[in-house]
């Protein structure tokens, strides 16, 4: 076989990170994120109405959902990947 030239080694690769790169990390992280709803979406009821009436998502923006679950965080001891978890399910609807 023939050895590749340069050219086409760039092509090659501007091929593959085409395929595999920048477009596919963004999938992965959106896939990432759903599951975080996913989970924050079972944990809501449990952990969000312990103490209170839990209170649904659409109550409140996304921009008070980052505020609200600093305190709540805290209030709740809640481990970061919980609190994390639920804060994209409150942030997603
Ligand atoms: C350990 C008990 C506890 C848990 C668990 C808890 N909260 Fe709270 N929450 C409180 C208390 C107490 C307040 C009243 C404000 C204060 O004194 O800090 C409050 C206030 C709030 C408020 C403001 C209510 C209002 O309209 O004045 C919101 C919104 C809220 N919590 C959301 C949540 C969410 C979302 C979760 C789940 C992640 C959660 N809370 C879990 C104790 C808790």
């Amino acid at each position: 076989m023939q050895r590749m030239r340069p050219w086409t080694l760039l092509l090659v690769a501007a091929l593959v990170l085409g395929k595999f790169g920048p477009p596919a990390l963004a999938a992965e992280e959106e896939a990432e994120r759903r599951a975080l709803v996913r989970r924050g979406a079972r944990l809501w009821s449990p952990y969000c109405g312990a103490c209170h009436n839990a209170r649904p998502a659409s109550e409140r923006s996304p921009a008070e959902w980052d505020t609200i679950m600093l305190h709540m965080r805290v209030r709740a001891n809640l481990p970061a990947e919980d609190a994390r978890a639920l804060l994209e399910y409150l942030k997603a609807r």
